[in-house]
């Protein structure tokens, strides 16, 4: 079964081929993250228009890609939510007119959920892809970590999951973001986070960890102010206004060192969280998923401390794409939805 995947929740544009969910045909990405450097986060208004302009022509790519005309795909998946209300609406009007026009059944995909499914793509012609050699083995653990989200899930089968826990206040994407904004590194975070980590020293600034009632959820919203109450203490000032003068005030060296000790301690407190559930619910896998599954320091953390198998997908599959939404589409199938009606859903 050949599934057209769609997705557009926040501001990259993507569309991709996947057979029976484990064969990645093609993956085409556009991102407009250049058109949001400037402003320091994704502008919701540029985002959308940007799906607008490309999101044609990324879907043409993608079966030109997949050698694979329209008589050979078997249904269309789209984003349905979380995501913003502009940049969903893009997908999932796109997708309903493709379903209409091509006569195709329609399927809706939750964004959150999909990340885990990048672990299911096993297979690809694509060149530089290293990917999972096997699917993953129910029941598993999954850490979603994204810009938006930070859940540990427990599946016991494609459409029987439930969330151990989740972030209280800001996602750990959100934390990277929001840290390399005080220390003046370039948006995105993580990747800005990461770099400037392997300088630093993870353990020369003593940061907090938040301790959670329940023992799965996460609290990054106080972690991200003691890396600020830290670099505010390094330069010797409070720099609160104008806040763009506290990383001037910072060296490379303390950025660093900043930087890699924040990045040490949020991936404790996500192995933490993992470690305790693989204890309690002795999964046969766990899986990484999400935009900051592409932090290594985070995947060295797991490998090291899990006793179980842990899963992470391609780098290129970690962020957002599209082929994520076609093989949860296939895997958590059930009846097609009315293309007349499918309605955006930015908080699912
Ligand atoms: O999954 P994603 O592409 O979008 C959402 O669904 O949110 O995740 C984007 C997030 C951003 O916050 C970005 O800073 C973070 O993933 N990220 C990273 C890394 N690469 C991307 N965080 C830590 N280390 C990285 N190498
Ligand atoms: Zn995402």
């Amino acid at each position: 079964m050949r599934i057209l995947g769609i997705e557009t929740s926040c501001d990259e544009t993507a569309a991709a081929v996947v057979g029976d969910g484990r064969a990645m045909l093609s993956s085409v990405i556009s991102s407009s993250v250049d058109l949001h450097t400037a402003y320091g986060g994704v502008v919701p208004e540029i985002a959308a228009r940007s799906h607008i302009e490309v999101i044609i022509p990324v879907i043409e790519q993608a079966l030109g890609d997949a050698k694979t005309g329209w008589d050979e795909i078997d249904a269309i998946a789209v984003t349905q939510g979380p995501g913003l209300m502009g940049s969903l609406l893009i997908g999932v009007l796109t997708a309903r007119t493709l379903a209409i026009a091509k006569n195709k059944p329609l399927y809706p995909a939750n964004h959150v959920l999909a990340h885990t499914y990048a672990n299911f793509i096993t297979s690809t012609s694509l060149p530089g892809y290293q990917l999972n050699n096997r699917a993953p083995e129910f029941p598993f653990l999954a850490l979603i970590v994204s810009g938006g989200h930070s859940q540990l899930m427990l599946y016991k089968s494609h459409n029987n999951y439930n969330i151990l826990g989740q972030t209280r206040d800001d996602a750990v994407g959100e934390a990277f973001d929001k840290v390399a904004k005080i220390l003046g590194l370039p948006y995105p975070g993580g990747p800005s986070i990461d770099k400037a980590a392997k300088k630093g020293d993870p353990a020369s600034v003593k940061l907090p960890k938040a301790k959670m009632e329940n023992g799965y959820d996460f609290s990054f919203s106080g972690l991200k102010t003691a890396v600020l109450r830290a670099a505010q203490e390094m330069a010797g000032k409070d720099y609160t206004f104008p806040s763009h003068e506290l990383p001037e005030a910072l060296n490379d060296s303390q950025k660093a060192d900043l930087a890699a000790s924040f990045q040490q301690t949020a991936a404790e407190t996500l192995a933490d969280a993992a470690v305790r559930a693989e204890n309690e619910f002795k999964p046969k896998t766990v899986l990484l998923a999400g935009g900051v599954a592409a932090n290594q320091t985070l995947r060295q953390e797991l490998q090291k401390r899990l006793n179980t198998a842990l899963l992470c997908p391609d780098i290129k599959l970690c962020t957002d794409n599209a082929a994520m939404i076609a093989a949860a589409a296939f895997y958590g199938r059930k009846l097609s939805a009315d293309p007349y009606n499918l309605e955006v859903i930015p908080s699912l």
